[in-house]
């Protein structure tokens, strides 16, 4: 039986394919990312998205063949991405992936993309141990959740408005700097003070988020202060940020007890927030897991580890696609 597991993410604008073996260990990963498509539009444009999904998606799976020297004999199953994403996007992959099943005589499972950022954590090495709190913070999603093991997923909260990569995006539009605005922020808030005193939305209730209201109000200090220091504004920002999703975590590791904290999605790529994080776990004594930070954003890596997961669980193999998919 195959030792690799063919992963394949196309749910937003990144077309990634990897081979992974049960431990994690990556034997071949390629990504084409979207960013040239979109960064006119100062977003993801869906139909550009699953047209460029359909051109790069075979040249990058024979790529990873190659890179890897696989064969079909070495794969033991396709992991594909069913959502949460953009369904043109998401048909894309999953319409490869249940071809290529079909011709190589595979299974081939429908991933929740969520569960594969949570798995991203053990690329390479396994980091995570259970009871784990978890807090994803990507682009499309922010949620707290609590895993008793690695079957078990109780969602504490999720966001009423914006995500909080969404919220890095918008502000760094309005700061004048380009896509993706996450990785722009991070850098000018390193050299910045958070000296302006920006809302910190909800820190003071339960598990759930809300940013949109933080994000109108940097545009409102923009607009009202020309003379704007683009780096502290940057900073402010991030202190904002990262105090809120601090307070929840501290909420739910008192509730909780958990063995260990993981911040996973691609947010968790930023410095600030790494080492925000590493603050907490000092404090409170709970060991903190990071995905290495190049596997933090969108890949396919994490989706095929997470397809072993299904496949330890004999999940069935859903492929229809749910934009919506929830934890
Ligand atoms: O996980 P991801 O690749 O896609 C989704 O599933 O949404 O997350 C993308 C988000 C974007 O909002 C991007 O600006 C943000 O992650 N991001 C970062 C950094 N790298 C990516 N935010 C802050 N600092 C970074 N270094
Ligand atoms: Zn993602």
């Amino acid at each position: 039986m195959g030792d690799l597991v063919l992963g394949i993410e196309t749910s937003c604008d990144d077309t990634s394919v990897a081979l992974v073996d049960q431990n994690g260990q990556i034997a071949a990963i390629e990504t084409v990312s979207q960013y040239e498509v979109h960064s006119e539009f100062g977003g993801v444009y869906p139909e550009l998205a699953s047209r460029a999904h359909l051109e790069a998606i075979l040249p990058t799976i024979e790529t990873v063949m190659a890179q890897a020297g696989a064969g079909r004999l070495e794969l033991r199953a396709i992991g594909v991405t069913r959502g949460p994403g953009l369904m043109g996007s998401l048909l894309v992959g999953l319409s490869t992936a249940q071809a290529l099943s079909m011709a190589w005589d595979l299974p081939c499972y429908g991933i929740n993309h969520l569960r594969g950022h949570i798995r991203s954590v053990d690329l390479e090495e396994k980091r995570l141990t259970y009871p784990a709190l978890v807090m994803l913070v990507s682009g499309g999603h922010t949620l707290l959740a609590y895993l008793q093991d690695q079957h078990s997923y109780e969602l504490l909260g999720t966001t009423r408005d914006d995500s909080v990569g969404e919220c890095y995006d918008k502000v760094a539009r309005t700061l004048g700097l380009g896509m993706p605005g996450g990785p722009a922020i991070d850098r000018m808030a390193a050299s910045g003070t958070a000296r302006i005193k920006f809302p910190r939305p909800m820190i003071h209730s339960g598990y759930e988020f809300s940013f949109s209201g933080l994000k109108s109000s940097v545009a409102r200090y923009v607009e009202t202060h020309p003379e704007f220091v683009i780096d502290d504004v940057a900073a402010s920002f991030v202190d904002a940020c990262l105090d809120v999703l601090g307070a929840k975590l501290r909420r739910a590791i008192a509730q909780k007890r958990p063995a260990s904290l993981a911040v996973v999605g691609g947010v968790a790529a930023s410095r600030q927030l790494r080492a925000h994080m590493q603050q907490i776990s000092e404090e409170t004594g709970v060991s903190l897991c990071l995905p290495p930070q190049k596997w933090a954003t969108d890949n396919a890596a994490m989706i095929a580890l997470a397809t072993w997961d299904y496949i330890a669980q004999n999940a069935p193999q859903e492929l229809d696609p749910k934009p919506n998919l929830r934890l």
